[in-house]
């Protein structure tokens, strides 16, 4: 049996968290705030499997096609085949557990149309498909800790993995109520943080995933992977502390996409692409609701009220409540907004990261989805590569003796800065990094662009390192650095990436190579090394 720490309690997270226990594994969940709180709680479309009640001619094949084709040939051929031949397991797993997906008349689960999708291959419950999981697996977590095969610790913020002779034991963590850095010590740890939100300010996700861990792991010598890989959600609407999801569901209904040429509506994804140009991919929605340089606006009133109170539930609630629109009556304006990571913590087949005993599931670690995710394969790949990553915890022979670990954990707390009464302002940094990166690594870079952001990042970085930072919080304070050290090796990617791929768009480099490698990426005291690997050539 091993004692594996599992940091982050969204979807992904508490995947790994109720495998292993399930395993005979004793596992620690350590986690700032409830599940209910996560981002995962936030998907709303669906989840991609095709399985036998699936539409006519669809096969695992075309998933994996579909999920290559919309990556730009990015992703591993070979990780995208196990992901969608476990999605029907993956499916029946769910349903076990208590998910109700919503069903056909003849009692099979229905399936919805999305974006870049050759078939109607998303299962959904309406368009709380995330709620829905997230509700039945935290049930069942809550039993698993209720017979104490988890332990839950809430209240806990990633500060550093303890690291000794090139292998994890474990992290020190923050304890919001005490302030103090506390160790948790484990065989295995598994980082299931999400993605970097908030570097960017507003998103469509959860305001409470920050990027920190994944810029502390950089400085702690952990390779990221793939950080100019951002995805923009083509339909989202604003409101005044997020962008609110319009879920791809509503195009997927049949909702069409138009501007106004004085009183004349003009579905220009239909003009370009036929009757499916509402549901291209969404690097493709995005870079024309870009180009139109216009409010764009979502209708799908014609579908009728009783169609769209059924199908799309949610939605309807959510622009009434926040919007004060009435999608059954008006159209609605949308834009595009970042929504997804395909970068992040670089991993293998098994979710290993580059350092011994430390893994990574879920938005934080790249892996499936190549240089743009396919709709509707995020609440999958959590759970596939939980559960891959749980069985290789599982299989993993070997037994460790961990070292003295005192001088890892000196190193660790010395490395972090804390709060300087007259530093900067955290929330002064956050705001000019925000802005930097949203014209820096907007939906089209170019050499300038990219430049300008790094010169930004480096001055922000160096007014950080002379006069140190004062937050409203510890956290707030020592999580500056490593969330800029962040950001400046997104664009180090992006400018090294002289190509357009995906949802990496260059306006001076528009085609693509002809080889479809990832970029890997170094920080060794202040130096950014960029090298590039076939994603199904990473291994440790
Ligand atoms: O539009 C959506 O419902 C989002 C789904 C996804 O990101 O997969």
């Amino acid at each position: 049996m091993k004692h594996v720490l599992v940091i982050g309690c969204g979807l992904s997270g508490l995947c790994c968290a109720v495998t292993l226990a399930q395993m005979g594994h004793s596992v620690t969940l350590a986690a700032p705030y409830a599940p209910e709180r996560s981002q995962s709680v936030l998907a709303a479309g669906g989840i991609n499997a095709v399985d036998p009640s699936s539409a006519e001619g669809d096969t695992v094949a075309c998933h994996v096609d579909d999920t290559l084709r919309g990556g730009g040939y990015l992703a591993s051929r070979a990780a995208v085949e196990r992901m969608c031949a476990d999605a029907p397991e993956v499916l029946s797993w769910l349903e076990g557990l208590g998910v109700c997906f919503t069903r056909r008349e003849d009692g099979g689960i229905d399936r919805r149309a999305f974006g870049g999708h050759s078939h109607r291959r998303t299962a959904f419950a309406g368009t709380a498909t995330g709620k829905q999981i997230m509700f039945s697996l935290i049930r069942y977590a809550r039993r698993l800790i209720g017979e104490g095969r988890i332990t839950y610790r809430l209240g806990m913020r990633f500060h550093s993995a303890l690291i000794a002779q090139g292998r994890c034991y474990g992290a020190l963590m923050l304890q919001d109520a005490t302030g103090t850095l506390v160790p948790i010590y484990a065989d295995a740890t598994v980082m299931a943080v999400g993605g970097p939100n908030t570097l960017f300010g507003k998103t469509t996700g959860s305001t409470l995933c920050d990027g920190y861990a994944a810029g502390r792991l950089l400085m702690q010598g952990v390779v990221l992977k793939d950080l100019e890989f951002i995805q923009y959600h083509p339909t989202a609407a604003e409101t005044a502390d997020k962008h609110l999801l319009i879920s791809e569901a509503v195009r997927g209904e049949g909702g069409r996409l138009y501007y106004l040429d004085g009183d004349r509506r003009v579905y220009f994804m239909e003009e370009l692409y036929g009757p499916e140009g509402n549901r291209m991919p969404r690097d493709v929605v995005t870079r024309h609701i870009a180009q139109a340089g216009r409010t764009v606006y979502l209708d799908v009133s014609f579908l009728g009220a009783a169609r769209i109170r059924e199908r799309l539930h949610e939605t309807w609630e959510l622009c009434r409540a926040y919007l004060g629109i009435d999608i059954t009556q008006q159209s609605l304006p949308v834009a595009p907004a970042v929504h997804f990571f395909m970068g992040g913590i670089a991993v293998d087949a098994s979710h290993r990261t580059s350092v011994d005993g430390l893994f990574a599931v879920g938005e934080c670690a790249s892996m499936y989805h190549g240089a743009n995710r396919l709709g509707a394969n995020s609440l999958l790949s959590a759970i596939h590569g939980a559960r891959v990553a749980s069985q290789a915890m599982d299989q993993d022979p070997r037994s460790f003796v961990p070292p003295d670990l005192t001088e890892a954990i000196r190193h660790a707390r010395a490395a972090i800065e804390t709060p300087t009464a007259n530093g900067c302002s955290a929330q002064a940094i956050d705001r000019a990094l925000a802005a930097c990166l949203r014209t820096s690594l907007g939906i089209v870079r170019d050499e300038r662009t990219l430049a300008e952001g790094v010169s930004q990042v480096d001055a922000l970085l160096a007014q950080v390192r002379a006069s140190g930072v004062r937050g409203t919080t510890v956290y707030e304070s020592y999580r500056t650095q490593a969330r800029l050290v962040l950001a400046r090796a997104m664009l180090t990617c992006a400018q090294a990436r002289r190509e357009t791929r995906g949802a990496h768009v260059r306006a001076d480099h528009p085609a693509a190579h002809e080889d479809a490698v990832s970029s890997l990426l170094t920080y060794d005291a202040g130096a950014y090394t960029v090298w590039y690997r076939k994603e199904d050539a990473i291994c440790w």
